[in-house]
């Protein structure tokens, strides 16, 4: 679909002609009058249903109009791929002062009439300085053909003509983001840098080698990734290319529909998903673990069934033991006898308790089940490691921050964006859960301190996050199971940059052959081999701390530290007793020497039994 807009005075005697030639090539035609704003191009421009029309304007006005047309091209941002302009000059003046109007991505055809049907044309072109010049188009004839549609010639094969910049300098604006983009600050002013290595200046590397361009680093002063504020000011890298302060920003952008109202992104060279950083889950405190295999309710009904089983014996050994046989009954045990051997049988493997009678034995069958089953479980649960609860979704934030953890992410990017942005539901949740101060970083890198510091959950995109995890060590890390949000990152260009095409054939070839994989692999690659040679201790440990966490390992000291505890506070209970037996005994000795008696000697309860 073609529009036509045909901008003039609605008088002039050659606008009929015009009107009539471009509704002939079967194209909307609107007619614009020089004193008219923008607002109606730029709506059409905008119009998300059309994004790919092409539009031509035809500027048929005075010198004066033209310019100020040209002014509030620039001021709205009109630039587009899409949009060629064609101008009528009625003087030579205008092919002076218009290339100063013009910035890159507006694409216009100057035509100065040399004699009648004999037109000089003028095209604009980016020199390899960066500035906007109008170079010699050749000749346009009239010829007196049917129509005045612009012919094939008149416009310039974008792809073509941006598959070679002769050497161009570019300013990409970017930031300190290894892996992604690594650079060293030159100059803190200017803020421009050197690159140093990373998955987006392989991206530019690959870029400037084909299409020969070299570029300059610039870090925006905020250092932020940054895009439109509601106070209409945009910031950031974002920033830089909106106000075409740099020709393209990468590192590690997310396209976002609001980051594209201010400059046009690339196709995404890299798509992933958010996730949660939190430190790897800590080993339970064990000062309780002998109590952990059982609930409480567990435990009291084994306690019950201890005390009860000795009477259900008791009661169970009386009523069988009194019929007529010949052998004589053996002597009957007492309540006390039995209650302690059934609690024997709990701890003592070898525990043989022996009778003829059937009620008798099913009972004992069952009991040593039970026991079996008991002793089993106690000693296996206990060797099993257990973990603190490990933040895995955006569920678990809620309650984490009940345990005391905070949330953060890094301050003005695409993250912050999202959930500063949504007014209902988990974002707006997890939303409510962040700091406004402290919850915003400065840089990833904080972020990463902070989670084994301090009682900190961060939000990172995925390949980032482990590719620093890597390098901080892995095992001190945990990853939230559930990962949300995918994204893509793009090359953010300026409005209506005609380069854009080219960049996006590029990164097409370069993300089919699985380029961006291989150059994380080699990012990853690089610093595992420092490491390796930095700190063969820590990887020593860290082996070690693996091996702990990974299975069941042998009980020690801390798994059974209550059991000894309760053992020492018996111990120290029964001295108590025994010390105050004996100065009861002293004193009533001293008074009343008569009443004492020799205890009787201890029962035989604790004797062999049977
Ligand atoms: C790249 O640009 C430079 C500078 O204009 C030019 O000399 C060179 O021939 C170009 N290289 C290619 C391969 O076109």
């Amino acid at each position: 679909m073609v529009t036509f807009i045909l901008v003039c005075k609605l008088l002039l005697l050659d606008v009929g002609v015009a009107a009539r030639a471009c509704f002939g090539a079967w194209g909307d035609t609107v007619l614009l009058n020089p004193h008219q704003d923008l607002g109606m191009l730029e709506d059409m421009l905008k119009d998300p249903s059309r994004p790919l029309d092409n539009i031509y304007v035809v500027v048929l006005c005075s010198t004066q109009h033209t310019l100020a047309l040209f002014k509030q091209v620039r001021a709205r941002g009109l630039e587009s791929t899409t949009v060629h302009w064609f101008v009528l000059a009625s003087s030579h003046d205008l092919r002076i002062s218009l290339p100063h109007l013009l910035r890159e991505g507006a694409q216009v055809t100057v035509f100065t009439k040399e004699a009648a049907g004999v037109f000089k044309m003028d095209v604009s072109r980016v020199s390899s300085q960066g500035q906007v010049t109008l170079e010699d188009g050749g000749w346009w004839r009239d010829g007196r053909t049917k129509t005045t549609v612009p012919q094939p010639h008149l416009l310039p094969d974008l792809l073509h003509q941006y598959s070679n910049f002769w050497g161009r300098r570019l300013r990409v604006s970017a930031n300190n983001n290894w892996p992604f983009l690594g650079l060293k600050l030159l100059q803190e002013e200017s803020g421009e840098a050197a690159p140093i290595s990373g998955i987006d200046i392989s991206i530019l590397d690959a870029l400037t080698s084909t299409l020969n361009f070299t570029y300059q680093l610039v870090v925006p002063p905020d250092r932020a990734w940054g895009g439109p504020q509601p106070d209409g000011t945009v910031t950031g890298l974002i920033g830089m290319v909106a106000r075409h302060e740099a020709n393209l920003a990468i590192c590690e952008i997310t396209i976002t529909d609001q980051r594209e109202t201010v400059v046009d992104f690339t196709a995404p060279y890299w798509l992933e998903s958010l996730t949660l950083v939190s430190r790897a889950p800590r080993q339970r405190d064990r000062s309780l673990a002998v109590f952990w295999p059982f609930t409480a309710l567990v435990w009291s009904l084994i306690g019950v069934a201890t005390v009860v089983m000795g009477p259900v014996l008791w009661v169970l050994v009386w009523a069988q033991t009194g019929e007529g046989t010949d052998t004589p009954p053996p002597p009957r045990p007492s309540l006390q006898q039995l209650t302690f051997n059934m609690f024997r049988s709990l701890v003592v493997q070898e525990n043989l308790l022996v009778s003829q009678d059937w009620p008798l034995r099913f009972v004992f069958i069952t009991w040593y089940f039970f026991c079996y089953n008991i002793y089993g479980t106690l000693t296996a649960v206990l060797a099993i490691p257990t973990f603190e609860k490990p933040v895995d979704g955006l569920t678990d934030l809620p309650l984490a921050a009940v345990d005391g953890f905070a949330v953060g992410t890094l301050k003005d990017s695409s993250t912050e964006f999202l959930f500063r942005g949504a007014d209902s539901g988990i974002y707006h949740e997890v939303w409510q859960l962040f700091h406004p101060v402290h919850s915003l970083l400065p840089d990833p890198e904080l972020g990463f301190d902070k989670v084994l510091k301090d009682k900190f959950v961060l939000i990172n995109s995925e390949l980032n996050a482990e590719i620093r995890a890597t390098v901080r060590g892995r095992h001190r890390y945990h990853f939230g199971r559930d990962t949300f949000y995918p994204h893509g990152y793009g090359i953010a260009c300026t409005t209506g940059a005609p380069f854009r095409l080219s960049f996006e054939k590029m990164l097409a070839w370069i993300t089919e052959a699985g380029l961006i994989n291989f150059w994380a692999e080699q990012e990853i690659q690089k610093v595992s081999g420092q490491t390796a040679t930095e700190g063969g201790g820590g990887g020593v440990a860290a082996a070690g701390d693996d091996a702990e966490g990974t299975g069941p390992g042998s009980l020690t000291l801390e798994h059974l530290q209550a059991a000894f505890l309760l053992l020492v506070c018996g111990a120290l209970v029964a001295g108590v007793v025994f010390l105050m037996e004996v100065l009861t005994e002293a004193a009533t000795t001293r008074i009343c020497p008569s009443l004492t008696t020799p205890s009787p000697p201890m029962s035989s309860a604790s004797g062999r039994l049977w």
